[in-house]
């Protein structure tokens, strides 16, 4: 096979001294072992490569399911693992962190800078009244006081829930409030193209209208003027500077089943939902998947691309690297800006080995041609990464060809908020197809079934359903169990098995093609976003009486958003409302839910019980079949 290797038809090989290098060279082996014995591959691995103050007793406990334990009763702390343990050898000197900003300012963090700051921030947070157990919101731009924050409250056991800097007002009200945060941490503002998006001027919109916040830490990022309210908002480095910010502040004992963080997401219906991690499973299963998948090793610089405000930040920039003592490398602003060779400038400069990043970010890059990459040696790079939505052919080509110079595997990612870790993954060392992540990882039992849960034939379309939990599996929705059970645990009630939401094909190689969501959830550039979320903002415009709005594929953001409003009596269709009614959104959400489209209509497609039936609307823009209308009332 040695002289086989590349794209031999439509299969990728990869070279021998990839596959030599991998930390897994043995997929089929390793993932037999996992399969035959769950609760054993899981203990040795959390035996072997991670601190814990106390060792579990039992490493899973199935007895309430779906409500999973992993390694119950250990003690830990996430930030021992990421933080503490790497003082005492010399992954201390080493950059944790590397950060350029939009303006072209940098600053690296070795792991002992950027503990300190951690310890320091922790102490604040102590003296600002907050405890194991409480919440605290963060509302930042990609900086690296997000990744200080986020770590200063895994470090007091507090839950960090991180709003994307990319929302607006309402969405962070809304978030705030389900999740009764005391704390705000946010800044001035954020580069983006050259420009301030004013997130101060945003929290504080949506502070005024939340009851539970006390105190807000606003970092200086921008230096533009803000409104600080007294006694209630204070300046980042106004607090850091005080005694009370302890360098030594001590890391909280958890219990390896506490609660770490929630993060809101979109679901099937109604508001988005907290999906909440914990301290002991997600960080074995975080950590194990990014070395496998990625072959991490200490020379690495690893770039995942994404922002720390989605899953994808949370495991892959900020846990799971640090974890593994790896060098992560932080880009703040716009993947154009001032030209569209800023991300190759930087890979070049910084020496990237590893690139992470969404379909939608190389199809917006693959616009500009292959002139402005080939101007930069790429030659650092040995691995690709890709997440968020199928990544399709033609820009599969582009990444292999011109960013990988035909030397670089893909690994392409599926999973989810709620999965915590990669699921459906490729390792370095397996032949690849383009388009499709191959299988589970190892000790990921996955399949695709039919209504019945019966596994459907080879190349048709099913369910993707897990069989199986897995540690950094979410544990609830905070404050909802119930909704908890309903989401992702009623369809297979009897099977106990767990329902991503998302329909796949498996071909004769037992290789898993992702084909979307069979839900109210789009993917607009990789964000995930619910038809719910766009509908209640459109009909708290004055004019809009219903909404409805459905995804429609699109080339460059995988899909796109069209609404279809009714109007309030007094009120006509113009082009002038429409941008009006897609503002609005923006103002509401964030920019990127705005719809492409606001269609005005008299009525909208409903069942008799009078549920919006998006599937029909969907057809009818994309010239196919209705399917069955039986259940539609008019
Ligand atoms: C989709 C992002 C195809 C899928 C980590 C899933 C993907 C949803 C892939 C979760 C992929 C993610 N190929 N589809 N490699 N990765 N998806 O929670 O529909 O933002 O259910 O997590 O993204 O989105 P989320």
């Amino acid at each position: 096979m040695a002289e086989n290797h590349g794209m031999v038809g439509d299969v990728y090989f990869p070279a021998p001294e990839i596959i030599e290098q991998a930390h897994i060279p043995n997929y089929e082996k390793v993932h037999a072992e996992a399969m035959a014995d769950l609760p054993g591959f899981w203990g040795r691995i959390a035996a072997e490569n991670f601190e814990w103050y106390q060792p579990w007793e039992k490493v899973l406990d199935d007895h309430n399911a779906p409500f999973y334990k992993w390694f119950v009763g250990a003690k830990v702390n996430i930030i021992h693992n990421a933080l503490d343990r790497h003082m005492r050898t010399s992954v201390r000197n080493k950059a944790a962190l590397i950060f350029e900003g939009e303006p072209g300012d940098m600053r690296t963090y070795t792991y002992q800078q950027l503990n300190y700051e951690v310890c320091k921030f922790a102490s604040v947070l102590r003296s600002l009244g907050v405890a194991k157990g409480d919440r605290v919101t963060i509302y930042m731009g990609r900086i690296p006081e997000l990744m200080i924050a986020m770590l200063a409250c895994a470090k007091i056991g507090a839950m960090h829930s991180v709003v994307y800097g990319g929302f607006s007002t309402e969405a962070l009200l809304d978030r705030i409030n389900d999740s009764q945060s005391e704390v705000l941490v946010t800044c001035d503002g954020a580069w983006l193209r050259g420009n301030i998006v004013p997130l101060k001027e945003i929290a504080n919109a949506a502070v005024e209208r939340a009851d539970s916040i006390h105190s807000v830490v606003c970092v200086k990022r921008t230096g533009e003027d803000v409104e600080m309210v007294p006694d209630r908002d204070h300046w980042y480095h106004d607090l850091m500077a005080l005694p009370i910010a302890d360098p030594h502040s001590a890391t909280e004992v958890m219990d390896a089943e506490d609660p770490l963080f929630i993060l809101y997401t979109s679901g099937t219906t109604g508001k988005p939902k907290a999906i909440l991690h914990t301290h002991g499973g997600y960080m074995v299963g975080t950590a194990t998947t990014l070395k496998w998948v990625f072959d991490m090793k200490p020379e690495d610089v690893w770039w995942c691309a994404a922002d720390p405000g989605w899953i994808t930040g949370h495991s892959y920039i900020v846990y799971s690297p640090l974890i593994l003592g790896a060098t992560s490398f932080m880009y703040e602003g716009a993947p154009t800006h001032p030209n569209p060779d800023r991300w190759w400038s930087m890979i070049a400069q910084y020496g990237i080995t590893i690139l992470y990043t969404a379909p939608t970010a190389i199809r917006g890059l693959m616009r500009f041609g292959e002139n402005w990459p080939n101007l930069h040696d790429l030659s650092s790079l040995r691995l690709l990464g890709s997440v968020g939505e199928p990544i399709n052919p033609a820009a599969w080509s582009w990444y292999y060809r011109v960013i990988g110079k035909e030397r670089c595997p893909i690994m392409d990612t599926w999973w989810q908020t709620e999965t915590g870790n990669f699921m459906i993954t490729p390792l370095p060392s397996v032949p690849l197809k383009p388009g499709s992540g191959t299988r589970g990882f190892p000790g990921v039992d996955i399949d695709v079934v039919d209504e019945e849960g019966e596994p459907v034939g080879v190349n048709e379309e099913g369910y993707l359903v897990i069989k199986r939990p897995w540690p950094a599996m979410l544990r609830t929705i905070f404050g909802d169990p119930d909704r908890y059970v309903r989401q992702y645990w009623s369809r297979y009630e009897e099977q106990g098995w767990y329902l991503p939401g998302d329909s796949a094909k498996k071909d004769e190689d037992g290789y898993i093609w992702i084909i979307g969501r069979i839900d109210d959830v789009i993917k607009v550039s990789g964000y995930r976003l619910g038809t719910a979320e766009v509908e209640s903002a459109l009909v708290s415009h004055a004019a809009v009486a219903e909404a409805a709005v459905i995804g429609i594929p699109d080339q460059l953001r995988g899909n796109i958003i069209k609404a279809f409003c009714i109007l309030r009596d007094g009120f006509e269709p113009s082009d002038k409302l429409s941008a009006e009614l897609r503002d609005h959104v923006g103002h509401e959400v964030g920019p990127i839910a705005k719809p492409t489209t606001v269609d005005f209509v008299d009525e909208l497609p409903k069942t008799r019980s009078g549920k919006i039936m998006r599937r029909v609307l969907k057809a009818k823009v994309l010239g196919e079949e209705l399917g069955d209308l039986s259940t539609l009332a008019n």
